[in-house]
């Protein structure tokens, strides 16, 4: 089945089957490896990105449903929001093996977009689905009050 659909600003066609997850699509048929694979039921928030303006778990998307659509990965997420938070990511040193840490920074980021000045509550609550084996979440935390308040500079 051919879908097109807009990756990171570009117009791409790919024939696949149709229940292909755009997971698969975006590293295997599109090079783009930045979004990861981590559970593939959508429990762990490693495969995120944003369709259509908000955040999805790529691995449970199937790309018969993106005809049209316009996804961002990681490779090319370019906001103030964004900006932000990977200035303060790299200032607070947030990853430690660094698996999780596009899908970490792509949720962030939607969540700046939504509440530029987030409680430690409105934190845990939209990074509830973005796990991490290595444990960051002290320092993604203070990383995302961090980009409040460069944006807020
Ligand atoms: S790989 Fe998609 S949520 Fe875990
Ligand atoms: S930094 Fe290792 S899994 Fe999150």
């Amino acid at each position: 089945m051919a879908v097109s659909f807009t990756v990171n600003g570009e117009r791409r066609s790919v024939d696949v089957d149709p229940d292909t997850p755009l997971l698969w699509v975006l590293r295997d048929e599109l090079g783009l490896t930045g979004t990861k694979f981590g559970c593939g039921i959508a429990q762990c928030g490693a495969c995120t990105v944003m369709l259509d303006g908000a955040t999805r778990r790529a691995c449970v998307t199937p790309v018969s449903t993106l005809e049209g659509a316009t996804v961002e990965t990681i490779e090319a997420l370019d906001s103030p929001e964004s900006r932000a938070v990977q200035a303060a990511w790299t200032e607070i040193d947030v990853p430690q093996c660094g698996y999780c840490q596009s899908g970490q920074v792509v949720t962030a980021t939607a969540l700046l977009q939504m509440i530029p000045r987030p409680t430690d509550e409105d934190i845990d609550a939209a990074m509830a689905g973005n796990i991490c084996r290595c444990a960051t979440y002290v320092r993604i935390r203070q990383a995302i009050h961090r980009a409040a308040d460069m944006l807020e500079a």
